[in-house]
């Protein structure tokens, strides 16, 4: 009897997901094949790992405890280490708790709490991505805080301390842009009222002073994973999977929890002039994405790259229960929206049969330009049934695609470092991380993005749960 009342088994019992135990240095990577001469430095992510502390459990996939990551590749090898992330939330779930709003799972607030704080305050659980700002290691999620994680140790430090202004308190992206030429990073924020105001800000790399460049007002909130910058645009991507968000007030749910599909709404573009604040709006059919892929600007037109699914579908099935049945299939359609200035409705058409998520491009080469390459990472079923992974290439300029794969492995987003005095747009290699499906190891592959050919593999005896973004940081 008691065996059918206990809960299922978590989700950390599954191979992508497990995890080895915490706050692990200096291990030492088993490795086959040849690491080329001039890559050297650190990958360095974050992914959600906890899923169970007793009395907490994870509901969705995204709000896993993270943890931060790094594979150091230096001229004696590569070595690997990793520690939970020491966040509010984190502390709070360790002790049975859910004072936080968090994505997917919901609060346990006492009920004056709720009533004179109707909104909760919003997770610090940065398991999103992890990148470089200035000299700050920056570890976000999709929240009003992000943390400073110490490039020696991996322990988050500190909240990262934006000057107060108009943004404070709006949720930031987890997916901010970077204008190189104009030496400025770029993200957008949502402020929730009884409308919500969607805000593009910029701020030099070192500088924490967050000056908004544009807004947008709206009744229903999309949900805004990522959006898309050329030199003269801002563009964001109101999905029709939105909420007003007077629907979140007095609320015990998770904050996707309170979002409805609205197919017949369509998928707004809204296009923020970067030089004045200046709005034009598109339309186009409706679809839910979670990540672009490039953007860029053509005589007569703004063009959008972005990996779209059908419909929201997908959201629900990365909650816990779901996956704990069934692995989600990642594999959203690369399509390209054309804007077209003074036409409202906004083209889409489809560029590749390959589905992947998680893309990487040569950014700093093409980032807001035309460019030929997309890679990610397609992981789903097989005909038959079987789990399989494989990173993809794409050709955008002819439609092919290459692919490198290992039955053994689930990869997660492949990085692309550029060879240093390369020309082409795919000279270099891309730096993915797979975890074992039969064994408690996981690999960093070093795969050549021309050929797609594997180069090298660093094998560690640890399980590195599936994750989502990071870097690759340069020795200097
Ligand atoms: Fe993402």
């Amino acid at each position: 009897m008691s065996a059918i009342l206990s809960p299922p088994p978590s989700i950390e019992t599954l191979y992508p997901f497990r995890r080895s135990p915490e706050s692990q240095a200096g291990i030492p990577a088993k490795i086959a094949g040849k690491i080329p001469d001039w890559l050297r430095g650190e990958v360095v992510r974050t992914c959600p790992a906890v899923f169970e502390t007793g009395g907490w459990r994870a509901q969705h996939w995204f709000d896993g405890l993270g943890m931060i990551y790094a594979f150091r590749v230096g001229d004696s090898g590569v070595d690997f280490r990793s520690r939970l992330l020491d966040s509010e939330t984190a502390r709070d779930a360790w002790r049975g708790e859910a004072n936080l709003g968090s994505f997917g799972t919901p609060t346990v607030r006492p009920f004056l709490r709720r009533i004179f704080e109707p909104v909760p305050r919003v997770s610090d659980n940065t398991n999103v991505n992890i990148v470089r700002l200035g000299s700050e290691l920056v570890a976000m999620t999709e929240g009003n805080r992000q943390l400073v994680i110490d490039d020696a140790t991996l322990a988050a430090t500190q909240p990262v301390r934006y000057s107060k202004g108009p943004l404070s308190g709006a949720i930031m992206s987890a997916h901010p842009h970077f204008d190189f030429e104009r030496g400025k990073v770029l993200n957008v924020a949502t402020a929730f009222g009884v409308n919500g105001v969607i805000s593009i800000y910029e701020h030099s790399p070192a500088e924490r002073q967050r000056k908004v460049v544009g807004s947008w007002r709206t009744k229903r909130v999309p949900y805004i994973h990522t959006f898309g910058l050329t030199p003269r645009h801002a563009i964001l991507i109101a999905q029709p999977f939105s909420v007003a968000p007077v629907k979140m007030l007095w609320s015990s749910k998770g904050y996707i929890d309170h979002f409805d599909w609205q197919p017949q709404e369509g998928t707004r573009l809204v296009v923020i002039d970067r030089s004045n604040g200046a709005v034009r709006e598109h339309v186009t059919d409706a679809f839910f994405f979670f990540h672009t892929v490039n953007a860029f600007e053509r005589e007569d037109a703004t063009v959008l790259d972005l990996l779209a699914y059908p419909n929201a579908d997908i959201m629900a099935s990365l909650r816990t229960d779901r996956m704990r049945a069934d692995l989600p299939e990642l594999r959203p359609s690369l399509m390209r929206v054309v804007m077209r200035p003074g036409v409202e409705r906004a083209t889409i058409e489809k560029l590749s049969d390959v589905g992947f998520e998680f893309p990487s491009t040569h950014y700093k080469r093409v980032s807001g330009r035309p460019y030929r390459f997309a890679y990610g990472a397609s992981d789903g079923h097989r005909a038959g049934g079987a789990y399989a992974s494989e990173i993809v290439k794409v050709d955008i300029q002819t439609g092919t695609s290459k692919s490198f794969g290992d039955d053994a492995l689930i990869f997660g987003e492949p990085l692309f470092v550029s060879r240093p005095q390369g020309d082409d747009e795919d000279d270099g290699v891309l730096v993915s991380v797979g975890s074992a499906k039969n064994s408690e190891t996981s690999v960093l592959a070093v795969i050549d993005a021309k050929s797609m050919a594997l180069l090298a593999s660093a094998e560690v005896p640890n399980s590195i749960p599936l994750g989502f973004h990071g870097s690759f940081v340069r020795a200097s």
